[in-house]
């Protein structure tokens, strides 16, 4: 969508760039002459990506392993990034964690740990970068979080990433007002459904794939695109929507205005089925 070479010498870092959807926006910012690096739990997932994607867009991305819930390991990646290319320009808080479970099921520490990965490792990666921009008083800075349409009307079945969304998206709308005058933008993507492994095995395992088919739920009759997303993205950090912050932009068909709460449906589900339910979620491996 934008022109060649748009994000050239820019530095992005990507939370979750190794699978699905950060993989995506890696790609297209490494297409358009950005370095960057894709940062996540699995040090093997994030080289195998790096390697693909050097080689199918002959752009620099640097593999980092860092747990987004530890603020130690966040500033270490901040670092390595700033040692290895100089500078940072974007950051995309990608991350997340998520299932689906009722509520009255959860442990506090099944809830606990969606609200450390989603919004405490948004706020860390934010405050690690974002104090580092101030302090050196570098400008034309972007971040730009990744959340859901749920952030705003709530679902029931992933509430504590609901919980974490809506609070990510706070944090979009506050620092955008109370960082402007650093030079830094913070936009959102609320995306609707776009297939990838990570999600669809944890939010739809075996056969609610078929029974909840998020495609009849979109208007448009269809699943996003990952390309979509990643023009979307790519746009959102480069200096062609400068004058963009504080805003988040829905990329769903239409979805939530037809019917809000992606995991409202799951109310149809016989209570009987959640022991086979959860036993399929604990049993998925990566994303
Ligand atoms: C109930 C569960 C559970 C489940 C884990 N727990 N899975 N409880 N149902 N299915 C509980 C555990 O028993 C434990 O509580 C606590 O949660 C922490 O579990 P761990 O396995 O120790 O956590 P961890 O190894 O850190 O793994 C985190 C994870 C895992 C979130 C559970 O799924 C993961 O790594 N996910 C990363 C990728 C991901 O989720 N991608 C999807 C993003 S999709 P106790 O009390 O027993 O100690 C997305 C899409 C949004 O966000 C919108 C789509 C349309
Ligand atoms: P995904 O492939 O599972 O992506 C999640 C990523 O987060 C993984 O790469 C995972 O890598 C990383 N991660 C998890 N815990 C982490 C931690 N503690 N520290 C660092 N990284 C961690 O799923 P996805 O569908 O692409 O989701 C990407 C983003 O889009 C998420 O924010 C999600 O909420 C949002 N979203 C997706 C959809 C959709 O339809 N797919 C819809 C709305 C919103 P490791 O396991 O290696 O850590």
């Amino acid at each position: 969508m934008l022109r060649d070479q748009a994000l050239k010498d820019q530095v992005i870092v990507i939370t979750g760039g190794g699978t699905g959807l950060g993989r995506s926006m890696a790609r297209s910012c490494a297409e358009l002459g950005a370095r960057v690096c894709i940062t996540s739990r699995k040090l093997e997932v994030l080289e195998r990506t790096a390697t693909e994607l050097e080689q199918e867009t002959g752009g620099v991305v640097m593999p980092w392993a860092c747990d987004v819930r530890k603020y130690a390991e966040v500033e270490r990646m901040a670092q390595a990034v700033r040692e290895r290319f100089g500078r940072v320009d974007g950051l995309i808080n990608n991350a997340a964690g998520n299932f689906i479970s009722p509520t009255e099921r959860l442990s506090s520490k099944a809830f606990e740990v969606i609200i450390d990965i989603v919004l405490m490792g948004a706020v860390n990666c934010t405050l690690a970068f974002g104090k580092e921009w101030i302090a050196h008083g570098e400008r034309d800075r972007a971040i730009l979080n990744i959340v859901t349409t749920y952030a705003w009307t709530g679902s029931g079945w992933v509430v504590p990433s609901a919980c974490a969304k809506a609070g990510v998206l706070a944090l979009t709308r506050s620092l955008a007002v109370e960082w402007a005058r650093h030079g830094i933008r913070s936009n959102a993507i609320a995306p609707g459904p776009f297939p990838t492994k990570g999600a669809w095995s944890r939010l739809l395992p075996g056969e609610l794939m078929e029974r909840f088919d998020m495609a009849k739920r979109v208007p448009l009759g269809r699943m996003g695109d990952h390309q979509e997303l990643a023009d979307l993205a790519t746009y959102l950090l480069s200096s062609f929507s400068g004058f963009i912050n504080g805003e988040v932009v829905t990329i769903d068909g239409g979805e939530w205005l037809k019917g809000a709460g992606q995991f409202n449906a799951l109310d149809a589900l016989e209570p009987g089925m959640w022991d086979a339910v959860e036993a399929m979620v604990r049993n998925v491996k990566g994303s």
